[in-house]
C-alpha cells in the first residue's frame, strides 16, 4: 500500500516533500500559528520571500537582522524562510536548536559560485590578506574567513580595519567594488561572484524609466552592477532601502532590488508608488528563483513534519562561528 493512501507524506532528502497532500479546507495561516505555539517555533523570513510568508512570519528582516534574531531567540525550533546560507548561519549560531528550511534546495548564486576548495586556493594566493566574506556564502567559505559582513554593515566593519591592512573580499564582486570605493581601498582583492537577480538590471532600461518618472529617486542594493549604481540616489541593504523608502518625501520611487521587498514598502507607505527597476532579460519581474522556492504550503509541511532540517558538521560549525561572532561584535549600533 502506498504511503499516500495512508495520508503520510513522502519526504525525499534531495527533493523535499514529493507526495504530501494538504487538506484544501485548511487555513494555512491558522495552522502555522498553531504549530508555532505547539512546537515553540519562531518563523524568520527575509524580505524576498513571497507576501504570504512575510505576513505569517514572526520577524522579517535583512541578513544582519535575521542573524541577530537567530542569535537572540529562545525558541526551540527556528523555521528559516530564506535561502540555505541564511538557515546555515542560524544553525551555526544555535547548535542545539532545530533549524528548518521549507525548501532545502533554496540556494544562492553568490554562494553556489564560490566553492570552498577553490576559495581556499584563492586565499592561498593572497596569504597576507584579511579575508572578509559577505554572509551570502557557504559555511565552508565562512570557515576560511576572518570576518563575515552583510550589506548593512560591510562598510562600517571595513572602516574599522587599519588602512594598511590588506583585504580579500568574497564572493560578491559588486558589493566588494562598492565597499572598496567607499572606504578608499583600491587594492582590495575581490572574488568575482554575482547575484543573478541584481546583475540583470539594465542601465539602458533604467534610464528610460527615469526619463518617464523624472522626480523618482532610484533606491538600489549594492549587489547591483556599477552601471546601475551610478544612477542610484540611495544605496543600501534591504532594511536600509525600506527605511529610505518610508522616510523620503517623494511619492514615486524606482527600486533596484528583488521584488519581494515591495510588499513591505507598500504596506508601510500605501500612498506611494514603488516601481521595480527593469531587468535586461525580457522578463518583467525581478524575482529570485531561489528565494521563491519556499511557499506557504512548504512552510506548513516543514513545520508539521519538522523536515527538511538543516544539519551540519560540528567541526565546520565551530570554524564558521568565529567570523560570524566577530561580525556581530563589530556591527553593534548598525541599523
Ligand atoms: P540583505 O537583505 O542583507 O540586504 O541581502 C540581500 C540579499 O540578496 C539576500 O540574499
Ligand atoms: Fe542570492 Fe541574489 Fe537570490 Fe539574494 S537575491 S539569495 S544574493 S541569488
Amino acid at each position: 500500500m502506498s504511503t499516500a493512501l495512508l495520508d503520510l507524506p513522502v519526504f525525499d532528502p534531495a527533493l523535499g516533500f514529493v507526495e504530501a497532500p494538504i487538506d484544501p479546507t485548511l487555513d494555512l495561516f491558522e495552522e502555522i500559528q498553531r504549530l508555532k505555539k505547539e512546537k515553540n517555533a519562531v518563523v524568520l523570513a527575509h524580505y524576498y520571500q513571497e507576501a504570504d510568508i512575510q505576513d505569517v512570519a514572526d520577524y522579517i528582516g535583512d541578513s544582519l537582522g535575521l542573524a541577530r534574531q537567530a542569535a537572540a531567540t529562545d525558541a526551540d525550533v527556528i523555521v528559516f524562510c530564506g535561502v540555505h546560507f541564511m538557515a546555515e548561519t542560524a544553525k551555526i549560531l544555535n547548535p542545539t536548536k532545530k533549524v528548518l528550511l521549507p525548501d532545502l534546495n533554496a540556494g544562492c548564486s553568490l554562494s553556489d559560485t564560490c566553492p570552498p576548495d577553490d576559495f581556499a586556493a584563492f586565499c592561498a594566493q593572497h596569504p597576507d590578506h584579511t579575508v572578509v566574506s559577505y554572509i551570502n556564502c557557504s559555511a565552508g567559505v565562512k570557515a576560511l574567513s576572518d570576518i563575515i559582513v552583510t550589506s548593512s554593515n560591510a562598510e562600517h566593519i571595513v572602516r574599522q580595519l587599519p588602512k594598511d591592512e590588506k583585504i580579500l573580499f568574497a564572493p560578491d564582486r559588486n558589493l566588494g567594488r562598492y565597499i572598496a570605493q567607499e572606504t578608499d581601498r583600491p587594492d582590495m582583492v575581490v572574488w568575482q561572484g554575482v547575484c543573478i537577480v541584481h546583475e540583470t538590471f539594465s542601465e539602458r532600461r533604467l534610464l528610460a524609466l527615469k526619463a518617464q518618472h523624472p522626480g523618482a529617486p532610484v533606491l538600489a542594493h549594492p549587489e547591483c552592477e556599477e552601471a546601475v549604481l551610478r544612477h542610484a540616489d540611495f544605496i543600501g541593504s534591504t532594511t536600509q532601502i525600506l527605511r529610505a523608502a518610508q522616510e523620503r518625501p517623494e511619492r514615486e520611487m524606482i527600486i533596484a532590488t528583488e521584488e519581494g521587498i515591495l510588499h513591505q514598502m507598500r504596506k508601510a507607505s500605501p500612498e506611494k508608488t514603488f516601481i521595480p527597476a527593469p531587468p535586461d532579460n525580457g522578463c518583467a519581474c525581478n524575482a529570485c528563483p531561489h528565494m521563491k522556492l519556499n511557499t506557504l504550503e512548504k512552510l506548513y509541511l516543514c513545520m508539521k513534519y519538522e523536515q527538511p532540517e538543516l544539519v551540519m558538521d560540528e567541526a565546520l560549525r565551530v570554524q564558521a562561528l568565529a567570523p560570524i561572532e566577530r561580525m556581530l561584535a563589530m556591527s553593534a549600533g548598525v541599523k
